[in-house]
């Protein structure tokens, strides 16, 4: 059985007040509706398609080619919403699944069973409730005496008694595709003058058809977000299944509470989460690793055996057995290879750093390559930035450089040479050359060619 998916996303979302559309809220990462159209993926190969409206093109950005797209002018109600994928998906499924773009907790094995539940049933749709005694302004689930389903009521439209009623409308839907596109017009308009998708149940049920309606089991998932109040229940809610992951998949974190993954993230097994640490975007982090506390690593790929203390790390790659911080900082393009050692208050970017090398104490290096086993002494900085151009610095294999030596690019160091402490390098030094002062110059030429 063919199953299409429509996700409704054209409203402004007013209670967030935002400049942007709620749908783009991010939770651990990514926004809102990404998790929907993941959660889609667990039960459909049809790519979902989103019905926009309100700032139409920011949401086709940022969702891209994860989704089709159809656009509602005017927001003139749920079912009105539904109709805009009517061109695009008319005679193309068997099922229609319907949900909104402002349910990230929605997981994809519920949809999944709604959409089996769907397949045996006679009539023509299966949608899900929560029972709730907070009811957040949803839709009321109104019952028969024999416990059948026989309409959804907005919140507005309730009767004193019916808004007592403790069964609520999640906004999930799996319909008979063909009897949805034949019905959708049946629809009467509201008293707010929209056309609601909750109405189509009566037209159901008024023609003796059948509606399924179930409980979900984990009334979280039903969590629609309206509000910045909503959001931050969301994404507490989604850190702790994150972190619970992890751990089932042999990481340690050490307090969950503290600990915020986004989703993409990947950490590898016997590796050690401490409180305060943030893992964002796409991060990957090996085995054995120890990584904070207190530390931001930001789309970074770091390899097995490393320790991160108090450091913050951003779009940069950290090979094997390297340790960071307390107080290192690692920006874009920063590349550390096997070994590496970075000590205290050090700054790295767009430079790769040869295996074994150490920089222990208070360093900047920017626009720089070193080769093996470099020690970089405390206090040195590259002085890349001439005010118009970055410039390179090389620095070869073997070399030590003294404490407090500014390397004022582009410059080479060759292979083994020594630059004294606090010496201001502006010409390339030689292999084995000992040089000091500023501007630093030879007092010792390589062996075979001295004095
Ligand atoms: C809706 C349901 C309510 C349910 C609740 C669960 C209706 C009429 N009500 O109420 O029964 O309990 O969800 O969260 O369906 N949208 C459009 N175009 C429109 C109107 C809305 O795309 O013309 C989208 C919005 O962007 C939003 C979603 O549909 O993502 C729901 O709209 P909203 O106005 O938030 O409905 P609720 O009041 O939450
Ligand atoms: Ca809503």
């Amino acid at each position: 059985m063919k199953i299409s998916t429509i996700i409704l996303a054209a409203g402004k979302g007013t209670r967030m007040r935002s400049k942007y559309p709620k749908v783009l809220h991010p939770i651990a990462g990514e926004p809102m509706a990404w998790h929907i159209i993941q959660a889609v993926k667990e039960f459909s190969d049809e790519l979902p398609t989103v019905v926009v409206g309100y700032k139409a093109e920011e949401v086709k950005d940022s969702l891209g080619d994860n989704a089709h797209f159809v656009l509602q002018n005017e927001q003139k109600g749920t079912a009105h919403a539904v109709q805009q994928a009517e061109d695009l998906l008319k005679g193309n499924s068997d099922i229609v699944v319907v949900l909104l773009g402002d349910m990230p907790l929605i997981k994809g094995q519920t949809l999944k069973a709604l959409t089996e539940t769907q397949k045996n049933n006679t009539g023509p749709v299966s949608m899900l409730t929560v029972l709730s005694e907070n009811p957040r302004g949803f839709g009321r689930i109104s019952r028969n005496k024999k416990g059948q389903v026989e309409a959804i009521i907005e919140e507005a439209d309730c009767t004193s008694e019916q808004l007592k009623i403790n069964e609520l409308n999640v906004s999930v839907y799996c319909f008979q595709a063909d009897w949805l596109w034949d019905n959708l017009e049946n629809i009467p308009v509201s008293s707010k003058g929209e056309f609601y998708l909750t109405d189509i149940i009566k037209v159901a049920t008024d023609k003796g058809l059948n509606v399924h309606a179930e409980a979900i089991s984990d009334p979280q998932e039903a969590i629609g977000i309206n509000s910045r109040v909503h959001l931050s229940e969301a994404e507490r809610i989604m850190r702790r299944r994150i972190n619970q992951t992890w751990m089932e998949a042999g990481v340690s974190i050490i307090d969950p509470q503290t600990t915020y993954i986004h989703t993409n993230v990947k950490i590898g097994q016997d590796t050690t989460i401490y409180p305060n640490t943030h893992l964002q975007g796409n991060t990957i982090i090996g085995e054995d690793c120890e990584i904070g506390p207190n530390t931001t690593i930001n789309n970074t790929c770091i390899g097995n055996n490393c320790k991160i203390i108090s450091s913050v790390l951003e779009y940069a790659k950290v090979e094997n057995h390297v340790d960071i911080g307390p107080f290192g900082h690692l920006r874009k393009g920063a590349h550390l290879a096997d070994g590496v050692h970075m000590g205290n208050y050090g700054e790295i970017k767009n430079s790769y750093i040869g295996p074994g090398t150490k920089i222990g104490h208070f360093s900047y290096l920017g626009d720089t390559t070193t080769g093996k086993n470099v020690n970089i002494g405390a206090g040195t900085i590259t002085g890349n930035y001439d005010g118009v151009n970055k410039n390179k610095t090389e620095i070869a294999d073997d070399v030590f450089i003294g404490s407090d030596t500014m390397l004022i690019a582009p410059v080479k160091i060759g292979k083994g040479a020594r630059p004294g402490a606090g010496s201001v390098v502006n010409k390339d030094v030689g292999e084995g050359e000992v040089v000091v002062g500023m501007p630093a110059r030879a007092i010792r030429r390589r062996k075979d060619n001295s004095e």
